[in-house]
């Protein structure tokens, strides 16, 4: 069976001009290496393609796969990591992780926290401040945390992001509104535990590998998982699997926003604990981060004893099960 590997890679875009914020989404090599040799130890033949430029190129020129493992993040637009699996959709090449319109609403994350608030899934309060002039009708309670509505790997998520009055918050919005192009995201503040829980499989047959609380342990960071504190968790973060009841919260919020978003293959969903204790939706990462030993849904399956490889062939199997290939 061959698999075709689509991924963006850091160092092209940084070679393009992009800043190491701006490619911070993007993969490292080692990160395509390991996948590759994993799947290649599970017995899979692989092909390397690349981004959605090279899949262009390789499908015009005649090429199929019996399946695709993307991972590519994109680039522009809302809809940036639905481009590849659309694309593939369209040839009929299947594709591993979730359906693109779920890839796409995962992204903005309003619309997708509106779909879990149908679904009675509790997530923090909120408004949208597209221009500056919205604030003014943000009738939320202070604290309040800002953020990119459509951003990921805490890109534009600094010590900042929580504000405490209408000056940091115009300042706050301002930022995002400057820096990222995009509408800022305004959401009540929740001020407890934060935790990551890790999904494979889909439907009935979703797996929750564990639940890991993310301790930011440098204090300047007031217990927010920034962009800093994520590129170097080595020195900054502890991760810690819990099943305490806490965790149980969380997992229950996590799993339960999992399947009504329909979630396939493998994901996961970041939660943190109100000032009641109660657990909150925060975004779901359809696209998980794969890198073997820097992102959170690797180095949860492995504090849990799954090793690299057999977390790829349950992310692997699911889809094939979907596919019935
Ligand atoms: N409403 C909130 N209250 C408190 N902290 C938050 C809130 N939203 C996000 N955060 C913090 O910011 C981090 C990144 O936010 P998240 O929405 O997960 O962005 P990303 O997609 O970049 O991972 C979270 O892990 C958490 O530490
Ligand atoms: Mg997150």
């Amino acid at each position: 069976m061959k698999i075709g590997l689509t991924f963006d890679l850091k160092s092209e875009y940084i070679k393009m001009g992009l800043s190491p914020e701006e490619a911070a989404e993007f993969d490292r090599e080692e990160t395509i290496e390991e996948i590759e040799k994993t799947l290649q130890d599970l017995g899979y033949e692989t092909e390397r393609v690349g981004h959605i430029f090279a899949l262009v190129e390789a499908l015009s020129c005649g090429k199929r796969w019996d399946l695709v493992f993307n991972i590519a993040e994109g680039r522009f637009g809302y809809s940036r990591e639905s481009q590849i699996p659309a694309l593939l959709m369209a040839y009929q090449i299947p594709c591993v992780f979730s359906h693109p319109l779920l890839l796409s609403v995962a992204m903005h994350k309003a619309i997708c926290k509106q779909i879990l608030i149908n679904y009675n899934i509790a997530t923090p309060k909120f408004a949208v401040v597209s221009k500056i002039e919205d604030i003014n009708n943000v009738k939320l309670e202070y604290p309040l945390f800002v953020k990119p509505i459509a951003e990921g790997t805490s890109k534009g998520i600094h010590p900042n992001s929580k504000v405490e009055n209408f000056d940091d918050l115009k300042r706050a919005c301002q930022y995002v509104l400057d820096e990222f192009d995009q509408p800022a995201l305004v959401e009540r503040y929740l001020p407890g535990r934060e935790f990551t829980v890790g999904f494979v499989g889909s439907g009935k047959d979703t797996e929750v590998i564990a639940c890991m609380e993310v301790l930011v342990m440098d204090k300047s960071h007031a217990g927010v998982y920034t962009y800093e504190a994520k590129e170097y968790s080595e020195e900054k973060v502890r991760y810690e699997l819990t099943e305490d009841s806490d965790a149980q919260k969380a997992i229950k919020v996590a799993l339960d926003a999992y399947k009504a978003l329909e979630c396939k293959d493998g994901g996961r969903v970041d939660v943190r604990l109100n000032e009641n204790g109660e657990a909150n939706f925060i975004e779901i990462n359809p696209l998980p981060g794969l890198h073997y030993s820097h992102s959170d849904l690797p180095i949860m399956a492995s504090l849990k004893g799954i090793d690299f490889k057999t977390l790829l062939g349950k992310i692997i199997n699911s889809a094939r099960k979907r596919y019935n290939i």
